[in-house]
């Protein structure tokens, strides 16, 4: 019999070259693994059923490369993935590694930096294009701010979305087939970061010259980081038509950036995030922004490669074991759930159809409705057992 968690690239799963090259390096203490050529990890991906691969321009070709080093890299990539059938979605910039953005990238003081730090996204904007992206992330690492007399804060934005602007107009005067996904982080590498969560990102791009180009990345461990609700965060996010990309991973609250295997911690809050984009039928990438822990070697690596997909499709088949199931759909039903859909003034918001609400609401019983329970511990615990695998 096959085996129905084993990912195929149907499941469009991706990952991040940096992901799987990730050398375990931490505050504390060095690389425990040797560096991963990205030829070798696009075969080694493709081999365990991943759609395609990510890579911030210096992931592929390390800074300082000469043209000549540049053209061979690429080619060389390029045929891995001609043999593989792996694909790249999605690229994004290095805007935070060298100490030239130790004080910001896109809203840098300087306006040196600033323009390098545009220059060097567009030049990774043609990179991406070149293999293939159609999405674009833009993670703003070094934007932020530790002593806060140093940065202008609303200054700063309007320098983020100029930039923001700029790389939207390069692409349109190009002719490429790219949108941008922001994607939001409160802190770490810096202590305050500028658009910290996925509201803060949707409040900004509102602003922006072209805002239909630009949607949100959202991140597991980012908004968990921040004590929000992921579910909630990219269910808001769709709803807004601005789910253009997803970081999955896993995060203890109150933790650092951890960046753990899908599903190894909170394995509720991924089982209600794989049924938000589940239910949607949201038809973006399911990609992987996570590493390996620190004390695996290269074999650990590419279990947790596994790991993730597996779980994602194991969430994927509870979800509809959770729609199907006839005990969970009467506890649903119990809780009005779906009633949610019906408009609260059918008829609509003019002036006769606000007073017929109102004397509709003059015969509300309110002692039975405040009495009334809601059937949420039942359908809980349900779910609950579900997950555990005890129905
Ligand atoms: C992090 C971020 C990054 C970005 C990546 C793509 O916390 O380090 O999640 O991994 O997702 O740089 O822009
Ligand atoms: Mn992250
Ligand atoms: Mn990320």
């Amino acid at each position: 019999m096959s085996d129905p968690y084993s990912p195929t690239p149907e499941d469009h799963f991706t990952f991040g070259l940096w992901t799987v090259s990730n050398r375990g390096r931490d505050p504390f203490g060095g690389e425990t693994r040797p560096p991963l050529d990205p030829v070798e990890a696009v075969h080694r991906l493709a081999d365990l059923g991943a759609y395609g691969v990510n890579f911030h321009d210096d992931d592929l070709v390390p800074f300082g490369s000469t043209p000549a080093e540049r053209d061979a890299i690429v080619k060389r990539f390029a045929e891995a993935l001609e043999s593989t059938g792996m694909r790249v979605p999605m690229a994004t910039t290095n805007l935070f590694s060298h100490p030239v953005f130790k004080e910001g990238a896109f809203c840098a003081n300087d306006p040196e930096v600033r323009a390098y730090a545009v220059a060097k996204t567009l030049d990774a904007i043609d990179l991406g294009v070149q293999l293939g992206a159609s999405t674009y992330v833009m993670w703003g690492g070094r934007e932020g701010v530790e002593a806060e007399a140093a940065k202008d804060i609303r200054g700063a934005l309007d320098r983020y979305a100029e930039a923001v602007n700029l790389c939207c107009a390069y692409v349109r005067d190009s002719g490429y087939d790219v949108r941008f996904a922001l994607e939001p982080k409160p802190n770490e590498p810096r202590g305050d970061m500028l658009l910290p969560s996925v509201g803060h990102a949707l409040a900004f791009i509102a602003e922006l010259e072209w805002p239909e180009m630009v949607g949100i990345n959202p991140e597991l461990a980012h908004e968990t980081m921040s004590g929000l609700s992921f579910s909630q965060a990219v269910a808001q996010t769709l709803w807004h038509g601005k789910l253009f990309h997803i970081d999955l991973n896993a995060q203890r609250i109150g933790r650092f950036d951890q960046d753990f295997r899908f599903g190894s911690e909170g394995v509720r809050d991924a089982f209600y995030l794989v049924k938000v984009i589940e239910d949607a039928a949201w038809d973006g990438m399911r990609h992987f922004d996570a590493h390996a822990y620190r004390t695996e070697d290269s074999d650990g690596v590419w279990q947790f490669a596994r790991g993730c997909m597996r779980t994602y499709l194991i969430l994927r088949e509870k979800v509809h074991r959770f729609h199907d199931d006839p005990e969970i759909r009467d506890a649903l039903e119990a809780a009005g759930v779906s009633a949610i859909n019906q408009p609260t003034s059918p008829a609509g918001s003019a002036p006769r159809d606000i007073a017929s609400l109102r004397s509709r609401a003059a015969g509300t019983d309110l002692d039975a409705l405040g009495a009334r329970g809601c059937g949420h511990e039942h359908l809980d615990q349900l779910v609950t057992e579900l997950l555990l695998g005890a129905r």
